[in-house]
């Protein structure tokens, strides 16, 4: 009897372990295990220069990172951003930030999980910043890989995330450009952006993600005109413009690429969040939908902004979790969880 029961025991014991090991090949053949991350202050997790002149966009003060992990981290934010998110989502870390990488001031840095080349304030071209234009990124990126930091195994099983929020925009208007002539401006961009995709795909990188621009005509900076309360529709218009030239562009790759291209809809899942205030499931609500937690107490001034003295120029709201936008043009952590909550089903894809 005792026989008969472990010969039975054993072949069921062997099944499961064998659909264990079974399911752990497939997990790690499906899943990204390193990430390489390029564009803007919407990813930037730590590169962004940390002197730059006052006055200028600064994630590296207070009160920037109040929420988690208590201290500015260089995100643009009071917490953790989108690709924190996605990463976990993953099952990976945050791929560190390249810049402490390279100035090797800060300890070792593990490469396990791939690298984030982004930089607050940048654009496919030249915009405020003297930080690293997303061509520069891309050439640190294979600079790596030509020192074989990066080996092409390893990109034969990562994923790399372009996020481009419109700094090139708002730069070419800031130089009296007429809103206008941006749609002719629109294609140079998308021609520079899905240049870079190709650019990185043909590195080796199988799965290659980029985002959509988000409605821009609600970013704060842009309903403070109407103290926080309407979008404004052209601007979003326009938008919708430069979105149809990227699935164009993304289109056309995917019939080159066999399909590696994916386009993250910020676009959507910003409306989906505005319009539910909060996600969709209902378990994040928001109570200052356009109004920012942190803001300036005047248009010259930003979060974080003090004057000679050392007094705040800005406010800070009580409870940072309550407000989708954290300053006048980055979603606050609460506002991150509430867009990958939307975007949750098609990184399934990945
Ligand atoms: C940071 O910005 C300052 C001022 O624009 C510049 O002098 C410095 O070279 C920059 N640092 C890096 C690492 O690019
Ligand atoms: C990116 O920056 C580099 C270095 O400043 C510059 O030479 C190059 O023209 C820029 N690329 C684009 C596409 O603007
Ligand atoms: C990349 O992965 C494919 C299967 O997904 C495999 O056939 C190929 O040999 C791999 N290449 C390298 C360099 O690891
Ligand atoms: C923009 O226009 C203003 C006034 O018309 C002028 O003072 C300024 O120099 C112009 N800026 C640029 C970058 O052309
Ligand atoms: C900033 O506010 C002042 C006073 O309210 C106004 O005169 C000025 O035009 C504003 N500047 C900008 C760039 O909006």
């Amino acid at each position: 009897m005792e026989l008969a029961q472990s010969t039975l025991f054993l072949p069921l014991f062997l099944c499961v372990l064998f659909l264990i090991t079974q399911e752990k090949v497939l997990v790690s053949a499906k899943h990204p295990t390193k990430l390489f991350v390029f564009g803007d202050s919407f990813a930037d997790t730590g590169n962004t220069n940390k002197s730059l002149p006052p006055g200028a966009p600064n994630s590296w003060i207070y009160p920037y990172g109040i929420t988690f992990p208590g201290k500015p981290t260089g995100r643009f934010s009071d917490g953790l951003l989108l690709i924190d998110f996605i990463a976990e989502f993953i099952g990976v870390k945050s791929p560190p930030p390249y810049r402490p990488y390279i100035l090797r001031k800060e300890g070792v840095v593990d490469l396990k999980f791939g690298m984030n080349f982004a930089y607050g304030g940048t654009g496919v071209f030249d915009t405020f910043t003297t930080d690293p234009n997303m061509t520069v990124q891309i050439n640190d990126f294979q600079k790596l890989i030509k020192e074989s930091v990066f080996t092409a195994k390893d990109l034969n099983s990562s994923a790399a995330f372009f996020f481009l929020s419109g700094n090139d925009y708002a730069f070419y208007l800031s130089n009296n450009k007429s809103l206008s002539s941006i749609p002719t401006f629109m294609t140079n961009v998308v021609n520079q952006l899905t240049f870079n995709l190709k650019r990185v795909y043909d590195l080796g990188v199988k799965k290659v993600v980029v985002t959509s621009l988000t409605p821009m005509g609600c970013l704060p900076g842009n309903t403070v005109r109407s103290l926080f309360q309407t979008c404004i529709e052209e601007v979003n218009h326009l938008v919708g413009h430069h979105n149809l030239l990227l699935q164009q562009g993304v289109a056309k790759l995917n019939t080159e690429t066999k399909k590696s291209l994916m386009i993250l809809d910020l676009y959507a899942s910003f409306q989906s969040v505005l319009q539910n205030k909060g996600d969709h499931q209902g378990s994040i609500e928001f109570k200052n939908l356009l109004k920012p937690c942190c803001v300036g107490t005047s248009n010259t001034t930003r979060c974080g902004s003090v004057d000679a003295k050392g007094a705040k120029m800005y406010t800070l709201c009580e409870d940072p979790k309550s407000a989708f936008f954290w300053d006048d043009i980055h979603p606050s952590q609460q506002g991150w969880r509430a867009v990958y909550s939307a975007l949750e089903d098609s990184l399934k894809q990945l």
